[in-house]
């Protein structure tokens, strides 16, 4: 095999690059004591706020919890149906099918990845009171129709952010709000390697509505109002002092992160564009892509082949992703399934996602790009 030392995202190089500034914010949080709910934690949720021009963010552990949060503030009742893609990491039907609720999956657009708003109707029934709309490997979803469709049946809309924080819908007349911001709660995760990361868990609640914002805030602060009145069931879920000193300073340099991920996507679209037996990604014309997966699509016969011939070149891809959520066992007991989902099952064998990230050199992806092609020539399938 050979050595290289490519990485599907480099973070110790991301580290390095911001080395001086994290470690002194790190010393910093050492120092003061203030481990939990310390004062890096409300300055950090303000700048990610004035950052998405929304009122209110809320902290809190990590992703999967956002969403149960968001979905417990919504004060849905089990039995509710919330519709989920059926081609998307599995936190969104998880949050869902714990709190008793029905997630319903409908199909992708398999030239964005994304929910086909097209199909969103097929699925609703009485029951349905809400939608999940994931925004997956940075682009944004057809955020117009699936609003005229909540509005139309009366339904919540959250937006899972988890991998597209910073990127922007363009709305038809132009203009344009950032992912996260446009329905009633967005969630995220600062997972290490997503758009906005730090260095282990955390996660966010986005609201402009300020009665889920109260409710958001309580439920992660087990119930509370106030210390020890606990109004609400809620539960255990904060952003750790030290992981919020990282993404006050992890979001000054996110836009510039994210540019220099368009530029390695661009080269791979430059060269990769028209290979046979490939497809390359493409951004609908209503939505930015940061990029957080630069994820094509190869002939189902040679993707594993593919996939192993790369990785004897010392070059990590990762298949995200392998089965679609109905096809989970997890979820077997509780989903509903209202329509063919075909597209997801399509493309969950042949997807494979690219190294890419903000600290990747030309000559690192000339050498995946090249090897890419080699392989492609040399798998007779
Ligand atoms: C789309 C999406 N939603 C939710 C999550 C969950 O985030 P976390 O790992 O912070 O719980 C992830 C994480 O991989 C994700 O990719």
């Amino acid at each position: 095999m050979s050595e290289t030392n490519i990485q599907m995202v480099d973070l110790k190089r991301q580290y390095h690059h911001l080395k001086k500034e994290i470690d002194t914010a790190l010393l910093s949080v050492a120092e003061s004591g203030a481990y939990i709910n310390g004062s890096q934690v409300n300055d950090f949720a303000d700048e990610l706020a004035k950052y998405l021009a929304v009122p209110y963010v809320i902290p809190c552990a990590n992703g999967t919890d956002a969403l149960q949060i968001a979905l417990m503030a919504l004060q849905l009742k089990p039995g509710d149906e919330v519709i989920v893609p059926a081609f998307t990491y599995a936190a969104a039907a998880e949050a869902v099918a714990l709190l008793g609720l029905v997630p319903v999956p409908v199909d992708i657009d398999p030239k964005t990845f994304n929910m086909d708003a097209s199909k969103i109707e097929m699925v609703i029934t009485r029951q349905t009171k809400a939608i999940i709309a994931v925004h997956l490997f940075g682009q944004v979803c057809d955020m117009e129709k699936i609003l005229t469709i909540v509005k139309r049946y009366k339904l919540f809309l959250i937006e899972d952010n988890a991998q597209s924080t910073g990127s922007e819908y363009i709305f038809s007349d132009g203009t344009r709000k950032k992912a996260g911001t446009i329905g009633d709660i967005g969630t995220t995760s600062f997972f290490p390697t997503k758009p906005l990361a730090c260095f282990g868990d955390g996660g966010a609640l986005i609201t402009s509505n300020p009665d889920l914002a109260k409710r958001c805030r309580m439920i992660a602060s087990h119930g509370q109002e106030q210390k020890y009145q606990h109004k609400i069931i809620g539960c255990n879920s904060r952003l750790d002092t030290i992981q919020a000193a990282i993404l006050r300073i992890k979001l000054k340099y996110m836009d510039a992160f994210t540019a220099a991920r368009v530029e390695i996507a661009k080269r791979y679209q430059e060269h990769l564009d028209f290979v046979n037996n490939i497809k390359i990604p493409q951004t609908a014309a209503f939505s930015t892509h940061v990029y957080h997966q630069y994820t094509i699509l190869v002939q189902e016969e040679k993707r594993d082949d593919l996939q192993l011939w790369l990785k004897e070149k010392g070059i990590p891809t990762i298949i995200y992703y392998p089965f679609p959520i109905h096809h989970q066992e997890a979820f077997k007991w509780c989903i509903r399934i209202a329509m063919e989902l075909t597209e997801a099952e399509k493309v969950c064998k042949s997807v494979l996602s690219l190294p890419i990230h903000s600290g990747m050199t030309e000559d690192e992806q000339m050498y995946i790009i090249n090897s890419i092609k080699e392989g492609l020539a040399a798998i007779r399938k």
